[in-house]
Formats: C-alpha cells, sequence, structure tokens
C-alpha cells in the first residue's frame, strides 16, 4: 500500500528536554493511524513538526516520495499536510464562514469567490452550513472542533493531522465526529493521523496506533493489542498497575 506521510529519526528538543525522541511514523494511504500516550507523550509537538508549526530539532518528513521537513505551515498546507490544534482559536470577531473563507484564501490561494464556494461546501459538510452566519463564540466545544476541522479541510489536505477531536465532547457529539472521521476518509479520500485519550473512538477508528511516552516511542500495532501491552498500561498508569 503506497504511504501517505512518513518521519523518520522526528526528533524536537526545548532547552535540555527531549520532547520528541528519535519517532518513527507511517501513514498508509487511506488509512487512520493513532498517535496516543499520557499527558506530554509529545503526540502534538509531532503534530507540528510534521505541519510545519515548528522545525524538527532532527529527523525527516515524506509526503508521498516528496521531502517536506520544515517547510512553513503554509507552504506544508500547500503541499497537502493540515493539522487541526488541540486548543481551537477560530476568530471570534468573524463569522463562522468568515473564519472558513480566511482558511480557504490562506490554503488554497483561490479567489474570493472560489473561497467562499469551498468554505460554504466544507462548512455543510461537518454539519455547520445552517449556522454559518452566525459567531463562534457561541458554538459548544464540539462545534468549535467541526470548525476547527472545517477549517483544515479548506486547504483540501491529502493528510489531515486531527489534535484531539473528540476529547472533552459529550458521548452523542463524540459518536457524531467518530461518523465525520470516517465520512473525512472515505468521502474526501484523505489520510488521518489523529492523536485521541478517548480510547472507545481509537478503537474504532484506527488500523494502527502508535504510542508514545516522554518523547519515545514504546509500542506501535493494532489497538486490540496495544491496549494489552503492559508497557503501554505502565505509561499510562503507573508501574503497579501494569
Ligand atoms: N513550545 C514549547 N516549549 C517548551 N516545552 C514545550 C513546548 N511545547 C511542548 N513542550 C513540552 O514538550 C512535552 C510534550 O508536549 P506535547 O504538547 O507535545 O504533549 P502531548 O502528548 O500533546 O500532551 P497532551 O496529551 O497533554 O496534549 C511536554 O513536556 C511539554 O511541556
Ligand atoms: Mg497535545
Amino acid at each position: 500500500m503506497a504511504v501517505a506521510l512518513r518521519a523518520e529519526g522526528l526528533s524536537k528538543r526545548f532547552g535540555g528536554l527531549k520532547a520528541v525522541d528519535n519517532v518513527i511514523l507511517e501513514l498508509e494511504e487511506g488509512r487512520i493511524l493513532g498517535l496516543i500516550g499520557p499527558n506530554g507523550a509529545g503526540k502534538s509537538t509531532c503534530f507540528s513538526m510534521l505541519a510545519g508549526s515548528t522545525p524538527p530539532t532532527a529527523g525527516r518528513v515524506f509526503l508521498g516520495p516528496e521531502e517536506i521537513t520544515g517547510l512553513p505551515a503554509f507552504r506544508a498546507a500547500r503541499a497537502g499536510v493540515v493539522r487541526t490544534h488541540q486548543i481551537v482559536r477560530p476568530f471570534a470577531n468573524l463569522t463562522i464562514f468568515e473564519n472558513a473563507i480566511v482558511a480557504a484564501v490562506q490554503c488554497s490561494g483561490l479567489d474570493r469567490a472560489g473561497a467562499r464556494s469551498l468554505a460554504r461546501e466544507v462548512l455543510d459538510f461537518v454539519g455547520l452550513g445552517p449556522r454559518r452566519h452566525e459567531y463562534p463564540g457561541g458554538l459548544t466545544l464540539a462545534g468549535r472542533k467541526r470548525l476547527e476541522m472545517a477549517r483544515a479541510l479548506a486547504c483540501a489536505p491529502r493528510v489531515l493531522l486531527l489534535d484531539e477531536v473528540i476529547a472533552g465532547v459529550n458521548p452523542a457529539e463524540a459518536q457524531e465526529m467518530v461518523t465525520l472521521i470516517l465520512r473525512i476518509r472515505d468521502e474526501r479520500k484523505v489520510s488521518i493521523i489523529m492523536t485521541e485519550h478517548v480510547m472507545a473512538a481509537v478503537m474504532r477508528l484506527c488500523e494502527r496506533v502508535v504510542v508514545l511516552d516522554a518523547g519515545k516511542l514504546i509500542a506501535a500495532g493494532e489497538p486490540r493489542q496495544i491496549v494489552q501491552d503492559p508497557k503501554v498500561i505502565e505509561a499510562y498508569l503507573g508501574k503497579k498497575h501494569a
């Protein structure tokens, strides 16, 4: 199967802290890869390096055959890798529609009319179409996460990095989010890496999971095996539970 995104030796230092330490990731086309691990494991930092929000200290990133290591975020987005942010910060003084238009203009370089029509389409896709003339401040957390996903989709990604889009929402919304993620993969032909603390969603969505702890890759495999791996249980719960 073709590889959509690959990272090798991915590392990030913040002063003396090795936030990400020599991590290998491989996302196959049309798949959903889970990137899990306890708080502070380095998941979001990996996403930052894959999507160009921060350059790696070491390592290389490939989108298909093309090396994209260290490209700034807007160029990584135009190449086809886009992330969502764990803490969503839409422009509060712009409507939901305008927020999506800004993303479409920035990423795709479309003209005004093209950006408007793409923005409308992605908002319809995530279910925010009827609310597009409202302001994001009126949305629930799940709604703001949908807007964040719409903004990412307005970049027409080939690879989408979803940073905790389910954690914190209620069970009904979580179920809808699972369905939305599957539709993004199947209807838009997007390959996905997702970080998530909600294990039920990871089990449901991911064919493969990579586990980080303190910046290091400690396990990789099928979700069903991963949740029984003593190293993984220890990373989440401490040694006495393993
Ligand atoms: N800009 C930064 N400067 C300094 N340290 C940072 C920076 N960003 C992250 N870190 C540190 O790097 C480590 C990894 O953080 P990261 O946010 O990647 O973890 P995470 O796995 O996404 O955690 P969570 O599940 O809580 O979102 C943490 O120790 C964090 O404090
Ligand atoms: Mg994080």
